[in-house]
């Protein structure tokens, strides 16, 4: 995999800062100190939704996380203080195996537990990610007796996770956590159903994306854009961006490729998560449908502005609901026109043929259909990507983000 760390991270952290940083108070006008807890040294949109909020905090904050990787590299260019306390048996842990793998890695639970509370001694508030920071800080409360923000990034359905994570989830959320904040009413309602809370309990703060980020690629031409990036020049191409995983939906986009003879296809991302089998699939239906050719695997990468505006059409192809789904408000700031899946948190930014194209999850047909569409009708495409422009504005700025986090979190210690 690429190296992730940002060439120009004093730059990025120069232009950053200054840019969204303001007071950090509780309402009773405190400072608010807090160690914020993620499991991943991944960066996946959880993380890249914790970063603005860590570098802007203008209080004394720490991010502690529970694997190592270039979220760390990231945090610590952009100036925030790292601590990691990792568990390799704990960190094997996945979703689907939570009931399978967690007697072996007790020991290591047990460890992660006293770290996260030894850490929280010296905060005010524990700002837990991920799920495993929700569990693993959430239990450790009788020690640190902190009060605990959750964000929530996921849908909490029977879909996403096994009975034994909603079921402790449910139980934590009762009693151990202070304050949820969704990443989507989808998100929101999942919880609401599964603990029986009040649904004024979980307030919901969309993801938002620095504009500026995309706006600096100003009107960099296309062809120029293609031939940096190794793109194919002269042809309709397709963009998917997002970590390479069954569920997010890559074959759905290898399918509709075969359909359509002209398109051509990048996918941007790679598996962040252990999903090597799910990769090597996808080269291997590739292979199978014969569109090897016009199909590119860029991997991860860091521009995404520039590989975003380097393509006609951004797909989004999960097959289960997306909580949130970043990449469609980033396809929006980069002015192209977005195909995503209608599910989950996804309807709570695109607006059909209003600032976006919706089709069924998992409809290949839908998804060919739809592209050939905005394929033939450019003006039409080019309507669409100007409205998603004005409504990101309007909607999803990393600016209302941070606005609007750092007041409900304000809010936690009165
Ligand atoms: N991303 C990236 N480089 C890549 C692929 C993805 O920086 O090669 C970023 C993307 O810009 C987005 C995030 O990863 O901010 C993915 O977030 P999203 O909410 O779409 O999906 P998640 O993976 O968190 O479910
Ligand atoms: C999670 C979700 C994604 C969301 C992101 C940021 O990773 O899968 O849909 O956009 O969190 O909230």
């Amino acid at each position: 995999m690429k190296s992730t760390a940002p060439a120009n991270a004093s730059a990025i952290a120069s232009h950053v800062a200054p840019h969204y940083a303001s007071g950090y108070t509780s309402e009773a006008g405190g400072a608010v100190s807090i160690l914020f807890v993620d499991q991943s040294g991944q960066l996946g949109g959880a993380e890249f939704s914790l970063l603005p909020l860590a570098v802007t905090w203008a209080a004394r904050r720490e991010v502690l996380l529970l694997s190592d990787g270039p979220f760390r590299t990231r945090l610590e260019a952009l100036g925030v203080p790292v601590r990691l306390a990792c568990e390799t048996r704990v960190s094997e842990i996945r979703k689907e195996t939570v009931q399978v793998n967690w007697l072996m890695a007790l020991p290591g639970i047990v460890r992660q537990i006293r770290s996260i509370a030894k850490h929280a001694e010296s905060f005010d508030i524990l700002f837990l990610n991920t799920q495993k920071a929700l569990v693993l800080g959430a239990l450790g409360k009788p020690l640190h007796r902190k009060r605990i923000v959750w964000h929530l990034h996921d849908i909490m359905s029977g879909e996403h996770f096994g009975p034994l994570q909603r079921w402790i989830v449910k139980w934590l959320t009762r009693f151990a956590v202070d304050h949820v904040v969704a990443n989507s009413h989808a998100s929101a309602a999942s919880l609401v159903a599964l603990t029986g809370c009040k649904p004024e309990s979980v307030p919901v703060v969309h993801n938002g994306v620095d504009l500026d980020e995309f706006s600096h690629m100003g009107d960099l031409d296309t062809g120029a854009l293609r031939r940096r990036l190794g793109l194919p020049e002269h042809v309709y191409l397709a963009g998917l961006f997002g970590r390479l995983a069954p569920w997010k939906g890559q074959h759905i986009a290898l399918e509709a490729l075969a359909r359509l003879p002209d398109l051509h296809l990048v996918l941007v991302g790679s598996a962040l998560f252990g999903e090597q089998a799910y990769v090597e699939s996808l080269r291997q239906q590739a292979a199978r449908l014969g569109v090897e050719d016009r199909l590119t695997f860029a991997g991860f990468r860091d521009d995404m502005p520039a590989w975003m505006k380097a393509v006609d059409v951004i797909l989004h192809t999960s097959t289960e609901p997306e909580p949130f789904g970043r990449v469609i408000i980033e396809g929006m700031a980069a002015g192209r026109p977005v195909i995503a899946a209608s599910a989950g948190g996804v309807t709570e930014i695109v607006r059909h043929r209003k600032n976006g194209w919706l089709v069924a999850p998992g409809k290949v047909e839908a998804l060919a259909e739809a592209i050939e569409t905005l394929q033939a009708a450019p003006e039409l495409a080019q309507r669409i990507a100007d409205q998603a422009l004005i409504d990101v504005g309007q909607y999803f700025s990393v600016e209302a983000y941070l606005e609007q986090m750092k007041r409900t979190i304000g809010k936690v210690v009165v």
